[in-house]
């Protein structure tokens, strides 16, 4: 039996939207392309591409994103969303990681908005989206999930300051499956409230331990500054500056000042 049983989770998950067909690989460059060249073969919404090893796993900003083989889950879950829910969709991914982590853990994690799932500021899971948009149609969304499991970051001294995983938070060792299980349950639980057309603000904005915070925001070349008030429906960042006034941010780094 392979470590991580993608067929059981396969008849598992047989009725629902997300997860009712697992793509298992040991090595890819990356989940986020095999899933993008899954749907651009016509792959239908919610299959999960997973591989063991990624040779070009990458992050936002176009970061690489490298993990240990056999300790973490990394994969991508297509989705045909239509575009007025295209923003939920990172709420629904990074609050579903959050419910697996509570869930099996007993642990808070936090939201370091968009879409770092942290715990006690430590990242312990990492998520990026990528769409394809046609005139007013969505093409395909493709969100890929980066979660530390059973990595022990003292072993990483490139990210050991920076880094958790469910090992370094509990001391136990977790069972994968266990974990993209809960993840992948959460996820298509969101996804269902999004398409009966359900807000997922309000359960997002409570797990930002972004908001109330002074923060800068870097996008490109610009830095800006202020506190962090508030999201809108749409997952901006309602920044308070210096001077008062209000601006919405859609994109960027957020670092937060001590
Ligand atoms: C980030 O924190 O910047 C996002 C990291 C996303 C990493 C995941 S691992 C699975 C999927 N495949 C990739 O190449 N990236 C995402």
């Amino acid at each position: 039996m392979p470590d991580l049983d993608t067929n059981r989770l396969e008849r598992e998950f047989a009725q629902r939207v997300i997860g009712h067909k697992f793509h298992y690989h040991q090595s890819l460059a990356s989940t986020m392309d095999e899933t993008r060249r899954l749907a651009l073969e016509g792959a239908s919404e919610g299959i999960v591409v997973i591989a063991e090893h990624q040779t070009k796993g990458r992050g936002r900003f176009d970061r690489k994103w490298v993990s240990p083989v056999g300790l973490n889950l990394a994969f991508s879950i297509l989705f045909r969303p239509e575009i007025s829910h295209l923003p939920l969709i990172n709420m629904a991914a990074t609050l579903a990681v959050c419910d697996a982590v509570r869930d099996l853990t007993g642990l808070s994690p936090e939201i370091k908005w968009p879409n770092d799932v942290r715990i006690n500021g430590k990242k312990l899971s990492g998520i990026l989206v990528e769409t394809e948009v046609q005139g007013t149609e969505v093409v395909h969304t493709v969100v890929g999930i980066g979660m530390n499991v059973n990595l022990d970051p003292r072993n990483y001294p490139e990210i050991a300051l920076i880094a958790t995983s469910f090992l370094a938070e509990t001391g136990r060792r977790f069972d994968r499956a266990d974990v993209l299980r809960s993840a992948l349950q959460h996820l298509d639980e969101y996804y269902a409230e999004i398409r009966a057309g359900n807000s997922l603000t309000h359960a997002w904005a409570e797990r930002l331990e972004t908001l109330g915070k002074l923060i800068q925001v870097r996008w490109k070349d610009d830095v800006i500054e202020g506190v962090a008030d508030s999201v809108d429906d749409q997952g901006n960042l309602i920044l308070k500056r210096p001077d008062g006034s209000l601006i919405t941010v859609v994109a960027g780094e957020v670092t937060l000042q001590v």
